[in-house]
């Protein structure tokens, strides 16, 4: 994508629904109205979605002998968060829409000029009813209709009317001025109309913990992690002095987290409720920097191995002043999803911050001894951070596509199909026996299934034609298909070298080969980790 904030609003669409009718994704609470920012995870979903966690872990744990896994609680100590300097400091600014009272994230409004239309108040005659406040409109666009400003301004006056059976074109605006307005970002870039003063918004969802728990008592707070790091640093000499690791070592953990995001946006782009796969690498502090461009490279090399293409990423090297004031180096990865470049993980070097902040406010040594060097100090964190959430829609928008089939002068055929790479394929095999109606076909595709399913997630499906079991299977990225038919049971004149082989048929290039069942689990299995 060339540029940045491309965006295709067709695609994401689809991408959506089909998340839906095919059971990946969906919204929280739909049938209550939904819970804005929560969503749930359907069959398919979830099978992905323990794929990705699966893999992260196996490569980022499993198959390296310097990192170690942490499960943490959710629920968080007000100190630790304090320390951390989330209590207090981890806040958006937001504003709100005066007229539509819509919420919005004051850093993310894009500058506007125009002409601002400045009003004092408005009043109704005949009803002898007025109000005095003052009121702006922008208009963004070069020649446009300045009764487009007085209408909003009269919507905007009318949600003072006491009698509101007065119709708001009834209103008359008072103290109209203009001014040319350049760069400003104190209007809706919606509606024009004007926003309230930018105000920090806390982030962190909070609840009082114990039965007894007094509302206002201050002991009794706890709240949900806004990032699965702190218990790390929390949890980091615990886990040292339990497994006597030396440094370099790191701490992995996967699990939920919690923002009260001000606009959750994007389907699950940006959501109040996600999970994070983080690793917090502890360092001596000559390594962090060298440290911090290994884990880049690391980071970039799973992304292409779950299937992500590499032209989609993007690394950016935050600058100075646009970094965390703790870091001394932060690389985004972003990806190019429908909605446009966005960001994927965070690679950051956070020096001795964390663990200084912990120590500090714990009154605990939270030094590291080097047995060689005699030496003891503060280790350096290097921190891989990667959203869950976010890199299964990534992978669900990398893997949808829609393969024209159309024949000449044939009625229009379009093949919707998730090209997932195999090891992220929520189904890696379906088992299709040719005919439901022939017992001995369904006995074998039985059988088969049976064969397999212990090893690996499969489906069973006997209903339909063939040819639209294939494309229902293409629709959910079902890596292989395996039919069972009259060669499988040796039944085909001519055939019966074909006995107890099946046809495997290959989602990307719908090309078909014939397998011993024998044969069938090893080649299964080469092909789908
Ligand atoms: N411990 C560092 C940390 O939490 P972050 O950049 O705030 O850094 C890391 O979050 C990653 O978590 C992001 O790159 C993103 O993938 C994911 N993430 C953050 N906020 C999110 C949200 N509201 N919804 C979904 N994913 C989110």
């Amino acid at each position: 994508m060339a540029n940045k904030d491309q965006t295709d609003t067709d695609r994401m669409e689809k991408i959506v629904s089909l998340c839906k009718r095919k059971g990946f994704i969906f919204q929280s609470a739909e049938i209550y109205g939904g819970l804005n920012g929560c969503w749930d995870y359907g069959s398919l979903g979830a099978e992905v979605k323990r794929n990705l966690k699966d893999l992260w872990w196996r490569k980022n744990v499993q198959e390296r002998d310097d990192i170690l896994g942490l499960d943490g609680s959710i629920l968080t100590h007000q100190a630790v968060l304090t320390a951390s300097g989330h209590v207090g400091g981890f806040s958006d600014p937001m504003c709100d829409c005066l007229l539509t009272k819509a919420r919005l994230r004051a850093d993310q409004i894009e500058p506007q000029s125009g002409i601002a239309y400045h009003f004092t108040g408005a009043s109704h005659e005949e009803s002898e009813w007025s109000v005095d406040r003052d009121y702006s409109v922008l208009l963004n666009q070069p020649n446009q209709d300045e009764n487009k400003a007085r209408k909003t301004a009269r919507e905007f006056y009318a949600q003072f009317l006491t009698d509101k059976q007065i119709p708001a074109k009834k209103l008359t605006l008072l103290g109209e001025s203009t001014s040319e307005e350049k760069e400003v970002t104190h209007y809706n870039p919606e509606n024009g109309s004007l926003l309230t003063e930018p105000r920090d918004f806390e982030l962190m969802f909070k609840t009082q913990m114990g039965a007894s728990a007094d509302d206002h008592d201050p002991n009794a707070t706890a709240y949900l992690r806004p990032e699965t790091a702190q218990s790390i640093f929390v949890q980091y000499k615990n886990v040292m002095d339990s497994n006597r690791v030396k440094l370099p070592f790191g701490i992995a953990q996967i699990g939920k987290a919690f923002r009260n995001e001000i606009n959750p946006r994007n389907f699950t782009f940006r959501s109040r409720e996600f999970e994070q796969m983080e690793i917090e690498y502890f360092c001596r502090p000559e390594d962090g920097l060298r440290l911090t461009d290994e884990w880049l490279e690391k980071r970039l090399s799973f992304y292409d191995e779950i299937g992500l293409q590499k032209e989609k990423l993007h690394v950016l090297d935050i600058p100075d002043g646009e970094r965390a004031h703790y870091s001394q180096k932060t690389y985004d990865i972003e990806y190019d999803f429908p909605f446009g470049q966005q960001e994927l993980e965070g690679v950051a070097y956070r020096g001795d911050y964390d663990l200084g902040k912990h120590k500090e406010h714990s009154g605990k040594p939270l030094e590291y001894f080097d047995e060689q060097t005699k030496e003891r100090f503060i280790p350096h964190v290097v921190e891989p951070s990667a959203g869950c959430d976010r890199t299964i829609l990534a992978l669900i928008c990398e893997a949808f596509d829609e393969e024209d089939l159309t024949k000449e002068g044939g009625k229009q055929d379009i093949r919707t199909v998730m090209r997932f790479k195999p090891a992220i394929a929520p189904i890696k095999a379906a088992i299709l026996p040719l005919l439901k109606n022939k017992p001995e076909l369904v006995e074998k595709a039985r059988e088969v299934k049976n064969l397999l399913q212990p090893f690996m997630n499969v489906f069973y499906d006997e209903t339909a034609a063939i040819g639209r079991r294939y494309r229902r299977q293409d629709e959910v990225g079902t890596p292989f298909c395996i039919a069972i038919d009259f060669e499988t049971m040796g039944l085909e004149e001519g055939k019966e070298d074909l006995k107890d082989t099946v046809t495997i048929r290959h989602r990307d290039s719908m090309e078909q080969e014939r397998v011993a069942i024998s044969d069938l689990l090893p080649w299964l299995l080469e092909r789908i980790h």
